[in-house]
């Protein structure tokens, strides 16, 4: 008892006021200096911002820049995204993953035009109420739109703070995490607080990385415990593994008369709205040929003859590795399905209008491909 009582003591974060002015400003002429050029950093509209910040969620900058600027073209305002169609919003977001984010983009813009009259919220509170917006995003909008007075922590920002204030906890234990919280409101600037923010991030992704810190060129280091106490490699502390789970699956390309059948993922279901072959796990021991059956009569209630293997995709996701063989076959019949919000049979060159996940389309795009061979033959 005594000794997880200790473990609840945490001395707060603390800068001396001088400190902390030094701080802000050698970390904001740095970045003055150093910042990258991203296309979100050149505006202060809360929506385009917003977009940014869900994008760059799971996603690093590098892929989300080409998505950030035709979304926006597509969708240049709130009432745009509200108004328009879930999968034209998905198709938006083909290839970048984490699909909830578009889908809950989506509900929230909705929100917004019917809550707030279409003018963004520009309160913490209000933004809490949306769908998809965490502390972090909510603050990252509201100080980068508003400059409204909020810290922020994400993966980068966590590793930088763990070393500046020399964290001998877990980053990732509620402790951890809400000695860093405080930690990152702790060093937080008078005014400037977007940029400072953002000066955060790019230290993390630039300067304090995972590896290799260039502590030598570092703003922060004037003022860096771990820097100081020769740290830096033993910073951040995590102490759990991320345990990747191998997951085999078996996926069925059904042809009918040169069209393949895509089910739309429903509602609550992960990839919802997004389209796809039928896919699923053996059961243990299962032939191959028996769990086929079972996959298109359980999908789509059709019966091949015979499937013929035509590639493979590995796809990491989270902390599953899923490694999915692709099967072909000829089918008679419409199918017909209890599972899937819709079926469609697509013709290869309509095969570009339906969403889908990134290991679908490499799935799909195999099939197309064997499907025209046998048109040369
Ligand atoms: N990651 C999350 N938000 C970011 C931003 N505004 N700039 C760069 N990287 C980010
Ligand atoms: Fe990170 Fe080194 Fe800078 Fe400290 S001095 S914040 S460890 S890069």
């Amino acid at each position: 008892m005594a000794k997880e009582k200790l473990e609840t003591i945490l001395p707060k974060p603390s800068l001396l006021p001088a400190s902390k002015k030094l701080l802000g400003k050698a970390l904001l002429f740095w970045f003055g200096e150093r910042k990258r050029d991203l296309p979100w950093r050149k505006t202060r509209d809360p929506f385009a911002i917003w977009v940014s910040e869900i994008m760059l969620q799971q996603t690093q900058v590098a892929t989300v820049i080409p998505y950030f600027e035709r979304f926006l073209k597509s969708f240049p305002t709130v009432e745009a995204l509200a108004a328009a169609d879930e999968q034209e919003v998905l198709k938006h977001w083909q290839g970048l993953g984490y699909y909830r984010r578009a889908r809950h983009m989506h509900q929230a813009a909705k929100m917004i035009i019917a809550d707030y009259a279409g003018v963004f919220p520009d309160t913490p509170e209000a933004l809490s109420c949306l769908p998809g917006l965490g502390r972090y995003t909510r603050n990252a909008v509201l100080s980068q739109a508003f400059d409204t007075r909020l810290p922020i922590l994400e993966a980068n920002t966590k590793r930088v703070l763990a070393r500046l204030f020399a964290l001998a906890h877990d980053v990732d234990s509620s402790l951890g995490n809400k000695f860093l919280w405080e930690a990152a409101e702790e060093i937080l600037p008078e005014r400037d607080i977007g940029e400072f923010n953002q000066a955060m991030m790019e230290v993390g992704s630039l300067v304090c990385t995972v590896t290799n810190p260039k502590c030598n060129s570092c703003p922060l280091s004037p003022f860096c415990i771990a820097k100081r106490s020769d740290l830096v490699t033993e910073l951040p502390i995590k102490k759990k593994k991320v345990v990747v789970t191998q997951v085999q699956e078996l996926a069925t390309v059904l042809v009918n008369k040169k069209r393949i059948l895509l089910g739309k993922r429903p509602v609550g279901q992960r990839w919802a709205g997004l389209w796809e072959v039928p896919h699923d796990t053996p059961e243990e021991g299962e032939t191959e040929a028996k769990a086929l059956g079972i996959i298109s009569r359980k999908y789509a209630s059709v019966e091949s003859k015979r499937f013929r293997e035509i590639g493979k995709v590995i796809h990491p996701v989270t902390r599953f590795k899923i490694t999915v063989r692709v099967f072909m076959g000829e089918v008679s019949g419409k199918g017909a399905s209890d599972y899937y919000e819709e079926l469609a049979w697509v013709c290869l060159s309509d095969m570009e209008k339906y969403p889908k996940s990134s290991p679908q389309s490499k799935m799909i795009a195999m099939a197309v491909k064997a499907l025209e061979l046998k048109k040369e033959v």
